[in-house]
């Protein structure tokens, strides 16, 4: 008993540093790529390294770049990808807090860009996000061009519609205040809006690994489950976490109408299911001939979040 619970505290501390390496690694190359705030227009460049540097996850980043660990791809070819990845995640997040989208007011523990900024400046940081995010890849010295715009061309599919972040929003947006959603929609939804970028981030990794079809596939199915519990965590995080913790406001979710798994399910049920996806993700991993422990960690991390 001591024993396992011994290796289960060293595994999330190999994890924890992984993530806090992958974080520090993906910082320097968006502290490079980013114009300084004393750049003119000196009110872009500081919105948007206010969003950007308010201390996030790095989550997709440390997918990607734990992809890239299992298939041994050396560091530097994952870091540019991974920084577009997380430049893209912020604009999504600057957006979905506008007034015309769930209208927050504290995001990453700080006010959100559109509050400090106002609104016009707050959409305009969210746009060049996207643009420098996709300049970064076309850019990247590290890649072949063959790689560079399978990188784009996929990125810019998960990003967009009609199975991308962008229908995803939407599609979230339609469904506020449906009480007769089905969950085969709101899975839809989660899917679109959160998974389709954890998922190119999982592939991504796998793409500049110059792994097979066939591992594509795998690490896809993976990134799937992962996806859905990520969005799952989300929403049980919303209703049981405080703000303080959440760097966000609590309870959004139930003020707005928001479709999602604890209203549909209730709480109980919702953490059944973020079990059920984080054991699928790690199942689907099996298929994998590598030392997958990473990613299996990372789909326990995540799921940890839920209690
Ligand atoms: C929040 O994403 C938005 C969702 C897709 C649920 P994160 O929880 O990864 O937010 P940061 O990047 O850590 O701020
Ligand atoms: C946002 O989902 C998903 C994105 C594409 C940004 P949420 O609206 O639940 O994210 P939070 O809770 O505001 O971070
Ligand atoms: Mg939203
Ligand atoms: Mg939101
Ligand atoms: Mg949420």
């Amino acid at each position: 008993m001591e024993n396992t619970l011994q290796k289960k505290r060293s595994a999330e501390t190999d994890l924890g540093i992984f993530m806090s390496q992958c974080a520090s690694d993906v910082d320097r190359v968006l502290e490079d790529l980013i114009p300084r705030e004393d750049v003119e227009p000196v009110n872009l460049h500081s919105a948007i390294r206010w969003s950007l540097f308010a201390g996030g996850k790095r989550m997709r980043p440390a997918i990607l770049m734990a992809v890239g660990q299992v298939f041994d791809v050396p560091r530097e070819k994952l870091l540019r990808t991974s920084a577009a990845i997380e430049m893209i995640h912020t604009y999504s997040l600057i957006h979905d807090d506008l007034p015309a989208m769930d209208n927050d007011e504290l995001r990453r523990g700080r006010q959100t860009s559109h509050v400090k900024f106002g609104e016009a400046t707050a959409i305009l940081a969210g746009d060049t996000l996207q643009n420098l995010a996709f300049l970064t890849i076309a850019n990247d010295a590290n890649l072949t061009a063959d790689l560079r715009i399978r990188l784009i061309a996929e990125i810019a599919s998960a990003s967009g519609t009609p199975r991308g972040m962008v229908a995803g929003q939407q599609m979230d947006l339609e469904a506020e205040g449906d009480r007769n959603i089905t969950i085969k929609d709101l899975e839809a939804i989660h899917r679109y809006k959160t998974g389709a970028m954890i998922n190119v981030s999982a592939r991504s990794g796998a793409f500049i690994a110059g792994a097979g079809d066939e591992e594509i596939t795998v690490v896809g199915k993976y990134a799937e489950h992962l996806g859905l519990l990520f969005q799952i965590t989300d929403d049980i995080l919303d209703v049981t976490m405080p703000t303080s913790v959440l760097g966000k406001t609590a309870g959004k979710d139930i003020s707005a109408v928001k479709a999602t798994y604890p209203a549909l399910l209730g709480l109980e049920k919702a953490r059944e299911l973020a079990e059920i996806a984080r054991r699928n993700a790690c199942v689907e991993l099996s298929a994998l001939d590598r030392d997958c422990s990473l990613l299996n960690e990372i789909a326990d991390f995540i799921h940890s979040r839920s209690f």
